[in-house]
């Protein structure tokens, strides 16, 4: 079957079934802002856990930081950002929308959604201005001259500014690593496509400082890791690419930047950026801060190390995840849809259902296995409806397993697992339930959707 996946289907599930809301939705909406329910909660839990495994908890040579959200103003003249983080905009005065210069050919003319701004008599334009997308607040009662604050438009700042901190308490010697995973804010002038650009997301990063001739070594080296943990976690490679940019198209900080794109439903999109950030940062904040930025080694050597830098958001990750696991297919004349998600990734690993809801006995059983599982796993229980019904809605979450304890649990203590891909039923023995489970996380997986 061809894949039925739309944008418009993922937003209508991620809604029906308590993952993304439109924020602030009572008071008609805040356009661009999203509020996650349950199962979202659960799912940015699980790629954030992932990502800092992979990232921190498996390696000996990175180590975490979590940094304010509002730092000193002077951060962000140092790194670039008060002069130099704007995007073009071009305001139509009769319309009165607000479009990006270089981004008219995607915007739609207020009049005639059918044109592109700029492309009927009634457009009026004016020149291109300069918009910064940082978002401004006060700090402290007053508002004066130098009360004046940013919240953060990138993790990354507050990890350089901890440079010295880490070298000296943590004992680091390049090539050695920080991450941090935090909310990053920005003004976006053309936000949409659900959670792809926002205003409000949760960015992943890590700063690997690295001696300058590994520099380059080192960006390959991140672009292959971060590759295969997207592969790891089930994205079909058909829909992964790595763009490398093009020396207009680098940030103002960047010596090589590449993009780990998927193929989103509205085409090719940036999911993670991967760059090579040269000395600029250190060099910058050392200058601004009058405090020296380096690495100095036991036998007098030293130098400004150069910085690797993988950058992503969770909700950019999420999307992906969503759309890739996105599928539907009828099976015995009815149609259903599932998330064929990794198993690592779903919000529920498994379900523990009693098949007949109003079985005192049966319903014993499921809730004693409930709550053993709970104690290790995100399982949940339901014993509301018919028993087709339930397997259904745990397809739509993405549930990998359900364990369903029945007649013959009563007589053997064995129940049936349900597998979500295969719809194939095993019969196990209750008490290896657990054991099972942790079996089958750790078994490789691969979506089972064509490549
Ligand atoms: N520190 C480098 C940096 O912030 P970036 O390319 O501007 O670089 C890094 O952002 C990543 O953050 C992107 O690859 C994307 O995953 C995510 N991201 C950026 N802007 C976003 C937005 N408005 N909404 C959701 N995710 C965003």
């Amino acid at each position: 079957m061809a894949d039925a996946v739309t944008m418009d289907k993922i937003v209508s599930l991620s809604r029906r079934r308590g993952f993304v809301f439109p924020s602030s939705e009572i008071y008609g909406g805040m356009g661009s802002t999203f509020d996650y329910g349950h199962y979202g909660v659960l799912m940015k839990n699980n790629i954030r856990e992932r990502w800092f495994e992979a990232m921190v908890r498996n390696r000996d040579d990175i180590v975490a930081i979590d940094s304010a959200i509002i730092l000193h103003p002077k951060v962000w003249e140092a790194s670039g950002h008060v002069a130099g983080f704007t995007d073009p905009l071009i305001d139509c005065r009769t319309c009165k929308l607000r479009f990006r210069a270089d981004k008219l050919e995607d915007s739609q003319c207020g009049l005639k959604p059918s044109k592109h701004p700029g492309e009927t008599p009634e457009c009026d334009l004016t020149e291109p201005r300069r918009f910064n997308l940082m978002f401004e607040t006060t700090v402290g009662a007053l508002q004066e001259e130098g009360s004046r604050a940013y919240l953060r438009p990138e993790t990354a700042q507050g990890i350089f500014i901890n440079f010295k901190n880490v070298l000296q308490i943590a004992r680091r010697k390049p090539p050695f690593g920080i991450a941090q995973i935090g909310k990053s804010f920005r003004n976006e002038i053309t936000p949409g496509n659900f959670l792809f650009r926002v205003r409000e997301f949760e960015q992943m990063e890590m700063e690997f400082f690295v001696p300058p001739d590994e520099a380059e070594k080192w960006y390959r080296y991140w672009i292959d890791e971060r590759l295969n943990w997207y592969r790891r976690y089930g994205l079909r490679d058909s829909k992964l690419r790595v763009r490398e940019h093009g020396p207009e198209e680098r940030s103002h900080y960047s010596q090589g930047t590449s993009d780990i794109e998927y193929e989103y439903p509205i085409g090719w999109g940036e999911l993670e950026g991967i760059a090579n950030r040269g000395d600029f940062d250190l060099t910058q904040h050392a200058e601004y801060s009058t405090t020296k930025l380096e690495y100095v080694g036991q036998d007098g050597e030293r130098y400004v190390p150069y910085v690797i830098e993988p950058a992503v958001s969770i909700e950019r990750i999420m999307v992906a995840l969503l759309v890739d696991a996105y599928d539907e297919e009828v099976v015995g004349e009815r149609e259903r849809t599932v998330l064929r998600l990794h198993p690592k990734m779903a919000p529920v690993t498994a379900a523990i259902l009693p098949l007949i809801g109003k079985s005192d006995d049966m319903v014993a059983k499921a809730r004693s296995l409930y709550e053993d599982l709970r104690r290790r796993h995100s399982v949940e229980y339901d014993d509301s409806g018919a028993i087709g019904r339930r397997y259904r809605r745990q397809d739509e979450i993405g549930t990998p397993w359900a364990f369903t304890v029945d007649e013959q649990t009563l007589a053997d203590d064995t129940v049936t697992v349900r597998d979500r891909d295969s719809l194939a039923q095993e019969r196990i023995p209750i008490a290896g339930v657990g054991e099972w489970l942790e079996g089958a996380l750790e078994r490789d997986w691969k979506s089972p959707k064509a490549n």
